[in-house]
């Protein structure tokens, strides 16, 4: 368990994450931050008052400034404006990458040792933003979302197939947007190629499905985008850091040449533990995937050309 891990944006995400983060008995004090008058403190002594039925002895506190967080091993960014109907991830670059900054800058201040995961979108590029005001090595500035849109897609195939959401393996690679990379020659029941149990036009729509599984929520929700799943994939990725777990998860790491790129964050597989980022897997891909990936990495490549 860590002493402090603090979380900021008390929205849907935020605290959602902030939730699941106690829920796992991931840290004694959960922080959550948010410059929203009241919202923060509000939301976390709820959610303080629910620990006595829920069963953890987490501290849940709210706060508009930065010295409660002081000195947290662990920081999850959600802050920023969610999209809205008919926006992409990208319409929301400049917007976030002001609030990214000024967050990213106060955490390098208060808790100069932590890991950071980036919630935030566009969350490759938010992820850049941060690890540049920061000076963070990479181990400490890690992106979610591939474990959300792999989430997304196990889901989706297990609706396809009617098995078990645990047996399906999978792993979608490169960035949250549109252009995500999701697997087939790495999607498996349960060690079964995924082409035994659906054919390839079939798969086709699914994955672009997938592809779209944001949208396909900010389109229902109209006044935001989804909470619950990216919240349990960004604790998911707290607990494989907290409890040292090992786990190969896709995440957004800072490439240096791996898959033949540099100097951006992408989304690959990677070994988390206790320090962060303890390694990127380069796993063979067809050329298919290779090319996709490049187009994916090309995009975010623009994004970040378009960082005012
Ligand atoms: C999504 C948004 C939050 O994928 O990026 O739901």
């Amino acid at each position: 368990m860590f002493e402090k891990i603090t979380v900021v944006g008390a929205g849907h995400v935020g605290a959602t994450t902030a939730q699941g983060i106690a829920r796992l008995h991931l840290a004694r004090e959960v922080v959550m931050v948010d410059v929203a008058e009241g919202i923060p403190m509000g939301k976390g002594l709820d959610m303080y008052q629910s620990t006595p039925i829920e069963g953890f002895d987490t501290r849940i506190i709210g706060s508009n400034g930065y010295e409660e967080t002081d000195g947290s091993q662990l920081v999850v960014i959600t802050a920023g404006l969610p999209r809205k109907p008919g926006m992409s991830r990208d319409d929301l670059l400049n917007t976030n990458a002001d609030i990214v900054r000024q967050v990213s800058g106060q955490v390098k201040r208060t808790s100069p040792d932590a890991i950071i995961i980036m919630v935030s979108n566009p969350l490759d590029v938010m992820a850049y933003v941060a690890k540049d005001v920061t000076g963070f090595p990479r181990e400490r500035v890690i992106g979610m979302a591939g474990v959300l849109d792999t989430a997304r897609y196990r889901t989706f195939l297990s609706m396809e197939m009617d098995v078990s959401v645990e047996d399906i393996q999978a792993l979608v690679l490169g960035g949250h947007g549109d252009t995500m990379v999701p697997l087939v020659s790495m999607t498996t029941v349960s060690g079964i190629p995924v082409s035994h149990f659906i054919e390839a036009g079939r798969l086709d729509e699914i994955i672009e499905r997938t592809r779209k599984g944001g949208a396909e929520i900010v389109g229902y929700l109209k006044t935001g985008s989804a909470y619950y799943a990216p919240a349990a994939a960004t604790a998911q990725m707290v607990e494989a850091i907290v409890l040292d777990k090992k786990r190969i998860l896709p995440c957004a790491a800072w490439l240096e040449g791996e898959y033949g790129q540099s100097g951006i964050f992408l989304g690959v597989p990677c070994k988390l533990g206790r320090n962060g980022l303890e390694e990127i897997i380069e796993v063979d891909l067809t050329s298919d995937e290779r090319a996709a990936l490049e187009r994916s990495a090309d995009s975010v490549r623009e994004l970040m050309g378009a960082l005012s």
